[in-house]
This record gives C-alpha cells, sequence and structure tokens, in this order.
C-alpha cells in the first residue's frame, strides 16, 4: 500500500467503529499527516454530531499546525449546512494545503462541490484513493441514495446438501464462530427481518448479544399480526416491528410498532420504502427460505453471506436452501463452517 492508502485505509478504520450507528448519514474517517505522519484523527460518531473532518480537527491542540498539514477523508467533504456547519468551510478557514478523499459524495448537495470549492480556493486535492473499499465502507448511504432503497444482505445457513432447515423443527447449521460473526453484522445492519415461519419455529431474539455495538430494529412478517407476547423478538430490548395487513390484529406492546400493508406483489417493496422514510440504509434478511426467495425473486438483494456446513440433512421435510446467483466475491474458513460471499451484479 502506498502512504496515501495507508492513510485512506486508517479513515475507513475510523469509520467503522460508528458500526450501524450514524444512519441516515454516511459512516465517515478522517485523519490529519504532518510530515507523513498522523497526528490528528475522527469519525462522524453519531447523526447530527461534528463530522469526521470536524472531529479530526478538534483533535489537534496547535490550530496553526493544519496549514501545514494534509487532510485524508473516506468522504468528500460535506458543502451544506444541515446540523452542522459545511465541513469544506473549516478545511477552508484552517487553511489545510491539501486534501486526499477515497470517493466523491452521492448526496447532490455536495456531489463534487465541495471538491470544486477546494481547487478554486487553490487546495491540492486527489481523489478516488481506494475508491472500491471507499463505496463498500458507505453502501447503505449510496444505496439510500442511488437506489432509493437500503443495502439488502441475505444471510442464511446451509448443509452441504443445500438444505436450510427441516419442516418444523429448530435445527443449528452454523457453529459458535459463526454466530458471534452473525452478531457483529447485527451491529453493523440498522434493520433484520424474518418470516412468519422462522418467527414462530426458531423464535429469535435478532439482537446483537455476543458483539459490542449497536442492536438492529427488528422487522417480524406476521399477516395476521398475532404474535404471542413470549416472542423472543419482542421480549429483547430495541424498537420491533410487526408488519401485519390492513386488517390484522392491532398489536399493543411498548416500543413494538406495526407497519399495516397488504401482503401481495408490493409487499417488499413498500417494506423499503418505509425503511427508508425511517432512515435506515441496511437491511439483513435472515430467512427462512420462502422470505429470502421472494427478495431474490425481485431482484431485492446486494449481497448474499451464505455459512455452508459439513454436515448433510437427509429427512423428508428438509427445506431447501435458496440459491442466489451473481459474483463470488470472497470465500472464508470459520470452523467447520465455510463462509461465501456473493454480490448480486444485476443491479
Ligand atoms: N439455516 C438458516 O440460516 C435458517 C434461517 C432462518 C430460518 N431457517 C429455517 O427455515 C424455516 C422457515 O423457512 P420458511 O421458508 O418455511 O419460512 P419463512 O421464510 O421464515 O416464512 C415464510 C412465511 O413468511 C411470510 N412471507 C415471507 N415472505 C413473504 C412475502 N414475500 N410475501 C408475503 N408473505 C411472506 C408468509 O407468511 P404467511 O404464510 O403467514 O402468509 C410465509 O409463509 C424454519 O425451519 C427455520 O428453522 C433457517
Amino acid at each position: 500500500m502506498t502512504h496515501h492508502e495507508l492513510c485512506i485505509q486508517r479513515c475507513f478504520d475510523l469509520a467503522s467503529l460508528a458500526a450501524g450507528g450514524v444512519t441516515p448519514n454516511p459512516k465517515v474517517g478522517a485523519v490529519l499527516t504532518y510530515r507523513d505522519k498522523i497526528i490528528g484523527e475522527g469519525y462522524h460518531q453519531f447523526p447530527g454530531g461534528p463530522h469526521a473532518e470536524v472531529n479530526a480537527i478538534n483533535s489537534l491542540k496547535d490550530k496553526e499546525l493544519l496549514s501545514k498539514c494534509s487532510l485524508y477523508v473516506s468522504l468528500e467533504p460535506c458543502n451544506n449546512f444541515g446540523k452542522t456547519p459545511p465541513c469544506v468551510d473549516s478545511i477552508l478557514k484552517y487553511k489545510i494545503p491539501k486534501v486526499f478523499i477515497s470517493i466523491i459524495d452521492a448526496n447532490p448537495s455536495t456531489m463534487g462541490k465541495s471538491i470544486k470549492k477546494l481547487k478554486a480556493a487553490g487546495v491540492v486535492v486527489e481523489l478516488n484513493i481506494l475508491k472500491e473499499k471507499g463505496k463498500k465502507i458507505t453502501q447503505g448511504f449510496f444505496s439510500s441514495i442511488e437506489k432509493n432503497r437500503p443495502y439488502i444482505i441475505l444471510k442464511y445457513a446451509q448443509s452441504a446438501n443445500k438444505k436450510i432447515g427441516i419442516k418444523g423443527e429448530q435445527l443449528w447449521i452454523s457453529n459458535p464462530m459463526t454466530k458471534r460473526l452473525t452478531h457483529k453484522w447485527r451491529s453493523e445492519i440498522n434493520a433484520i427481518i424474518v418470516g412468519s415461519n422462522t418467527l414462530k419455529i426458531d423464535n429469535p431474539q435478532l439482537n446483537n448479544r455476543l458483539y459490542f455495538g449497536k442492536s438492529p430494529v427488528k422487522l417480524l412478517l406476521k399477516r395476521n399480526g398475532q404474535i404471542p407476547s413470549d416472542t423472543a423478538a419482542l421480549l429483547t430490548a430495541g424498537k420491533t416491528i410487526i408488519i401485519s395487513e390492513p386488517n390484522a390484529t392491532i398489536v399493543k406492546i411498548p416500543n413494538v410498532k406495526q407497519w399495516f400493508i397488504p401482503f401481495d406483489e408490493a409487499l417488499l417493496t413498500n417494506i423499503l420504502h418505509n425503511l427508508k422514510k425511517e432512515g435506515l440504509n441496511s437491511l439483513l434478511v435472515e430467512g427462512g427460505t420462502t422470505l429470502i426467495n421472494s427478495f431474490i425473486q425481485q431482484n431485492l438483494w446486494d449481497e448474499a453471506r451464505i455459512f455452508t456446513s459439513k454436515k448433510t440433512i437427509n429427512h423428508p421435510k428438509s427445506i431447501a436452501a435458496p440459491s442466489p446467483e451473481g459474483m463470488l466475491m470472497a470465500t472464508h474458513q470459520i470452523g467447520d463452517n465455510s463462509l461465501s460471499v456473493i454480490e448480486n451484479l444485476d443491479q
């Protein structure tokens, strides 16, 4: 890696510390270097809070030094007055002479405008450093702007012979390490959804208990709204949304919301539309096969993360696993499970 790439990589690492906590804003990290050494850094920590560049600037006691520093940032500095003043103005105020950026902002209010402003003021600007990684870090934010829906990840575990479970039975296919990894993903995601059979049979808690950080908003599909009050996902902390048909039973449980949506071919699109309205930019679909397949059939997915165990399931009531078709981007061995990451290129 070059020096510039190393500094931008540090920005990504800082940005990741925000995990799923800054939505609907993007995760952003920034570092300041002086004589090629990092002397200040910051990241966007919560929505409405100071942006990464401002936190990096504020991490320096000696503001005079800023006029001799280089700023590295994972996303183009903002150009608009939102809850905080434009970061581009802070860069100009402190006369930072060089700015290195991974990706241009997708938000039309900024999109290249800050870069123009910096260049017009004589600042040296370099773009597209580790651009692909930069886009990955901000994928929820980009998906929300470019596709008008959250970034969607399908996740499931399958046996060696591609079965996801046995009808009516709870079955563990994954292992403790893949379980912990799933909880890390839950900490990074804004919302999680399961189908009604999974809700009944597996009774998952759907929160993050095995990794630090937040838990996602839990979405439970239940056509008639009749969910037993001892359902685990209702008892775990955090917001839960039950998705039911318009004439369903009204659920009255504290911290539980209900969306009334017709269970027709537009169900998923309507759910995604509601998530966008709530500022939730990423969604983890945790099964079962019926729900995952409906996302695949409507081409509403970006990535699939599939654990495959060495065990086989030979049972007359076994349930076939989904089979999303896309580009295999990575494989990892995690104990006795392998993890395949597939990206949907047909978007
Ligand atoms: N190995 C794994 O990673 C994993 C993960 C999760 C679950 N599982 C297993 O998978 C099994 C459950 O899978 P499943 O395929 O039977 O059920 P499921 O996907 O959990 O739930 C299916 C039900 O959800 C509702 N639903 C889902 N998608 C819908 C859509 N697009 N439109 C309308 N309604 C929709 C329907 O409910 P209504 O019938 O009420 O209309 C449908 O019958 C369980 O055995 C569970 O243990 C395995």
